[in-house]
């Protein structure tokens, strides 16, 4: 992926590090300074070929590297200053009268700052004359495996778990070694490795049978300044011991608990805590016993905060179960609906994950209205690196530029300037433990990822977590360069086949925001009714009239007043509803006129045999980039964009048909329609 370290041809760089690296002195007793030690001997022997000489003192050296309290003799007061006013993870790099120092604040800063001195090394940046301060915008940067002990990912699309194989945890952990690298050297600091869906045998794993092991997997992340977390069974009373009730205020579940908590930090004393699904898709909750999710959480989150645990407790909680004449339900509102009113109630060590939408990582969602509106209650949101709804790391769909639209929404919960990103760093509401949490794209596939360019996902995730004012173009280039080194082709043609995927999958799939349509249970390929009549809440209700779902608080289902003004109203009104996200709030005729100037009806004409010809053009740009590719990689994205030519086939030819065959409308064009 991106760390492949290739050496450094041009000469004159390769001099500037090499000087830069002749005398370097780091402390390496614990063990995350060992790894970021470890890691910066790979790198300068791959891209310098050349062995660091350690030197034993800080005089001798000329690259000090340490933090801020080993350090303390040497540092000059501009140099604490600096430290001073960045969190704990942050860390200075800084070129003095011809001396360079790399110093975090704590051992967990210094791992951070080798890493960037790496990235500006693979990036060849002039070390020189650094004057680098750096800390990251979120306290949790976190990363969701949905791993089961079978050895499959739920939603995976890069092969079998790395973590778990027929039904035990993997004896040789090299891979597992390997992801904690990478999501290090991105900034991650927290990781669940069970699915949020915890079937019968994970469930024991909080028990000795698995936490052995478990162990070994938490202290190869913990060298890499990593907390591992996992995924829980609300029943888990019941089913481990046979108690009769899972009922999070009866005494005996809480004592069991307890106990368990204890059993759990005597193996891992610096185990995270627990992700919870809970009342979700059949997951048992706190609502068998007439509990409310507050109850549920903090009962979870008293027995863990002697050890200094959290309890990440899922906001996706809806009726899964509803009848689709009922026009009443809305699922979009089911987390606010669920979640706000508790505000207040949760523990300090508890945090809320709410998805970056209210239904479920569609290609186009408004961002949750519940992100925000609980001033006193943690809040994480969570996004999906794995591409469910978007392509399947079969398809090419850059998600950086989504997740940033997701986090500049100004929310206005506390006034102009409230944005999904000030809240998720704790800056809007003083939240005690807050930030971002994403379900991960990765598998045993050689690649990683499946699709190698949706590495750039995984990517970008870590990096937007670290620092969200970055670009999806910067983020973009960072990779390319990382990943295929510095060619001008390469670099231009991949960074606009990165930049304009999420719209090209947008414009053949479902349209201006409605959603779904895909395959029932797979969730890849069309299948305009596929959901239509089911129990899953996600209908786009088109008729021979018009398509789309009505949450206006007038005549819909009231979904956006849970919206602050001025988005309540700029999404109640049809007139001032953006385009793309009509279809979401409105019902509308197939002729009514969009912002752009297409009827409705074109509009879907237009996007769908666009989204075609414009992977047809990503074909070409791959294409060209033939004699400067290795034929490995090359082949191998040549073949999904084949794969994905067909689908957006598909897709065009499905929607086209179906919107054709509904309305009557012809395409003014007239293209085949079938
Ligand atoms: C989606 C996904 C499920 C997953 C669920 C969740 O519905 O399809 O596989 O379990 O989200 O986030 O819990």
């Amino acid at each position: 992926m991106w760390l492949q370290y290739e050496p450094i041809t041009e000469k004159k760089v390769k001099d500037q590090y090499q000087r830069v690296l002749r005398h370097v002195v780091i402390k390496e007793d614990d063990p995350i300074i060992l790894s970021a030690k470890n890691e910066l001997e790979i790198a300068v022997k791959e891209m310098l070929d050349y062995e660091i000489n350690w030197a034993e003192d800080v005089q001798d050296a000329n690259f000090v590297i340490g933090n801020k309290k080993e350090l303390a003799g040497f540092l000059e007061e501009g140099q604490r200053c600096l430290l001073a006013d960045l969190a704990d993870e942050g860390f200075i790099v800084q070129t003095i009268n011809q001396k360079s120092y790399l110093v975090g604040n704590t051992d967990a800063g210094v791992m951070y700052g080798i890493h960037h001195f790496i990235r500006l090394m693979q990036m060849k940046a002039d070390p020189s004359q650094l004057h680098i301060a750096d800390q990251p915008k979120n306290q949790f940067r976190m990363i969701n495996q949905w791993d089961n002990l079978d050895g499959s990912v739920e939603r995976g699309y890069s092969g079998k778990s790395i973590f778990y194989q027929n039904g035990k945890i993997v004896k040789d952990k090299a891979r597992i070694h390997d992801y904690a690298r990478y999501l290090s050297s991105i900034g991650i600091n927290s990781i669940c490795i069970n699915n949020v869906n915890v079937w019968e045998e994970e469930t024991y794993f909080i028990t000795k049978k698995y936490l052995p092991e478990i162990k070994e997997i938490a202290d190869i992340f913990s060298s890499y300044a990593i907390r591992l977390y996992l995924s829980i069974n609300f029943a888990s009373p019941i089913t481990i011991d046979g108690l009769s009730t899972a009922d999070p205020l009866d005494g005996e579940v809480k004592q069991w608990w307890k106990d368990k908590v204890a059993e759990i930090y005597d193996y891992i004393p610096d185990f995270g805590g627990f992700i919870v699904k809970a009342d979700s898709e059949h997951r048992p909750g706190p609502f068998t016993y007439n509990r409310d999710h507050a109850d549920g959480a903090n009962m979870l989150a008293e027995v863990l905060e002697p050890y200094d645990g959290k309890v990440i407790w899922r906001c996706f909680v809806y009726n899964c179960l509803q009848d689709w004449r009922d026009r009443a339900t809305d699922r979009a509102r089911a987390a606010y609906d669920h979640f706000k009113p508790l505000d207040g109630r949760f523990h300090e060590n508890v945090l809320l994950q709410i998805k970056n939408g209210p239904l479920d990582f569609q290609v186009r969602e408004p961002v949750s209205p519940l992100l925000g509106a609980m001033s006193q209650t943690n809040q994480l949101i969570e996004f999906q690196v794995a591409q469910e709804y978007t392509g399947q790391q079969i398809d090419l769909c850059y998600l950086i530029p989504q997740w940033k639209q997701v986090l500049a929404f100004d929310t206005h919960i506390k006034g102009p300037g409230s944005t999904i990103s000030e809240i998720v760093a704790g800056n809007i509401h003083v939240y005690k433990h807050s930030g971002i949490a994403a379900v991960s794209n990765i598998g045993n596939d050689e690649n990683w990822t499946g699709h190698t360019l949706a590495q750039a996902n995984l990517y970008g995730y870590g990096r937007l977590t670290w620092d969200p004012s970055l670009s999806s173009q910067q983020i973009a280039e960072e990779w390319i360069i990382q990943t295929f080194g510095n060619q001008k082709e390469v670099l231009a043609k991949i960074e606009k086949m990165l930049l304009s995927s999420w719209k090209i999958y947008e414009n053949y799939t479902a349209p201006l925001g409605v959603g779904w349509m895909v395959t029932p249970g797979i969730h890849y390929g069309p299948n305009i009714d596929g959901y239509e009549y089911s129990r899953w809440g996600t209908y786009h209700f088109a008729d021979r009239e018009g398509i789309g779902v009505d949450r206006t608080i007038e005549t819909g289902t009231g979904y956006t007043s849970q919206y602050e003004e001025p988005n309540r109203f700029i999404y109640n009104i049809l007139s001032e509803c953006p385009d793309e996200l009509l279809l979401f709030f409105h019902h509308v005729p197939y002729k009514y006129t969009l912002k752009n100037g297409e009827t409705v009806i074109q509009h879907i004409y237009n996007t769908h045999f666009k989204g075609y010809e414009q992977v047809e053009d990503l074909m070409d740009i791959w294409n060209s980039l033939e004699h400067v590719m290795d034929n490995a990689r090359f082949k191998h994205v040549q073949d999904r964009l084949y794969r994905q030519k067909m689908n957006a086939k598909e897709w065009r030819d499905q929607i086209n048909s179906y919107f054709y065959r509904k309305s009557g409308i012809a395409d003014q064009y007239n293209r085949t329609i079938y």
